[in-house]
């Protein structure tokens, strides 16, 4: 069985003003009708179908979100009609390890243990075939007992992606459509270098960006986090055995949570594992995915993933440009035009409007830094 895992809790700061904490942007259509949440489950449509040989039976999401977007996620499963085996509340977000925690315990509660397909809700794919293709090979190699992450080309030294360097190839066995989802045993991961570390990985070649998508037994990650941070797993575990059902949702124990410690996957298992000597650990594996993958981190982001005109405009909403180039123009509430601009980004929503340079895109989290002191 494969159980996907949708870490919901991000707050995505840098697409402010539409991404607000109680609306944060894995809940809107930024790329598609859909919302990002909607396009995470829909994306897996025909993965069973396309890949037989896999035997991949693909359970309803697990879906592990704060508090208080509980109503937006069932609304929006309900809307697309789907179902969720879980709906996970956290009081309060301790970052991606524990919300894993919370969810493998609750995949393997009935004595199951399924392989866990964990994804961010607020990334997009272009080639969602292909991203498929790259799941079933993924969990040929979770089902032979390694920890498997998806690496992408990188194109630029970030600093907020994790680095993987490729070691050996992995043989898949029953490549079925020629496709050469390549994978490698995974031989270093280093998570949010400085940018000159980040620099030195480009230029080396060898290195992938972590596209935070991990496949991997469920007790696979159970035994992990007890094994590199055993308070996560016990706390987190607390959480989960005392949690309370309330109709759709399953909240996790406010006092046992609160005391679980503040980790990413990346941090907690996926550096120390790589760099454990250890041979009873088992490996980690990357699987690289060339499928027009984007995290959508920021306005400059979704600038790059959305379809321009031929003067490379992104127009959503009531908008009109004269003389304008590279411009990303946001505005559904009244009309924006733009004259003789190039490189902006204008996002209008009825009590803020944002006006930045495409290269100043990152700092657009300082103005909601400015106004949680604010308010
Ligand atoms: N439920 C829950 N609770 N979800 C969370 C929490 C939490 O406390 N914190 C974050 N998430 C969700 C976010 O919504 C997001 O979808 C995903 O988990 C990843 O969290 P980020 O906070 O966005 O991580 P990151 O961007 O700093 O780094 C991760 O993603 C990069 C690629 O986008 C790492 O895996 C990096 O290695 C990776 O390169
Ligand atoms: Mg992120």
């Amino acid at each position: 069985l494969l159980q996907p895992v949708i870490l919901s809790g991000g707050s995505g700061t840098r697409l402010w003003p539409l991404s607000r904490e109680s609306y944060p942007k894995q809940f809107l259509s930024l790329t598609s009708e859909h919302t990002m949440l909607q396009e995470t489950v829909r994306r897996l449509d025909g993965l069973a179908d396309e890949h037989p040989r896999e035997a991949i039976g693909l359970c309803d999401p697990i879906v592990v979100c704060n508090e208080s977007h509980r109503f937006l996620v069932a609304e929006q499963f309900r809307v697309i009609g789907r179902r969720t085996a879980d709906i996970i509340l956290e009081p309060k977000g301790r970052n991606t390890a524990p919300a894993l925690t919370l969810a493998a315990f609750a995949a393997t509660r009935d004595g199951a243990d399924p392989i866990l397909l964990v994804m961010p809700a607020d990334h997009t794919i272009r080639d969602e075939v292909g991203f498929r293709a790259a799941v079933a090979d993924a969990c040929q190699v979770a089902a032979a007992g390694f920890v498997v992450t998806f690496g992408i080309v990188p194109s630029k030294p970030e600093t907020g992606y994790g680095y993987i360097r490729q070691g050996a190839p992995y043989a898949l066995k029953d490549i079925q459509d020629g496709r050469a989802h390549r994978a490698f045993r995974l031989d270093a991961f280093v998570e949010k270098p400085d940018a000159q570390t980040a620099s030195a990985y480009l230029a080396a070649g060898q290195y992938l960006w972590n596209s935070g998508i991990f496949v991997m037994r469920a007790s696979l990650w159970l035994g992990l986090i007890e094994r590199f941070r055993p308070e996560i797993a016990r706390a987190a575990g607390d959480a989960y055995q005392s949690s309370q059902v309330d109709g759709d949702f399953r909240r996790a124990d406010a006092d046992c949570f609160a005391r679980c410690p503040s980790d990413s996957i990346d941090y907690a298992v996926m550096e120390p594992l790589a760099s454990a000597a250890d041979t009873d650990l088992p490996g980690a594996v990357v699987v690289s995915l060339d499928v027009g993958w984007s995290d959508v981190g920021a306005w400059s982001a979704l600038w790059e993933v959305r379809e321009r005109d031929a003067a490379g405009n992104v127009l959503d909403g009531d908008a009109f440009v004269h003389n304008a180039r590279n411009n990303l123009l946001i505005a559904h509430h009244r009309m924006l035009a733009a004259i003789g601009v190039e490189d902006l980004i204008v996002v209008e929503t009825p009590d803020a409007v944002l006006v930045a340079t495409q290269s100043s895109a990152q700092d657009v989290k300082a103005v909601t830094q400015f106004l949680q002191h604010e308010h």
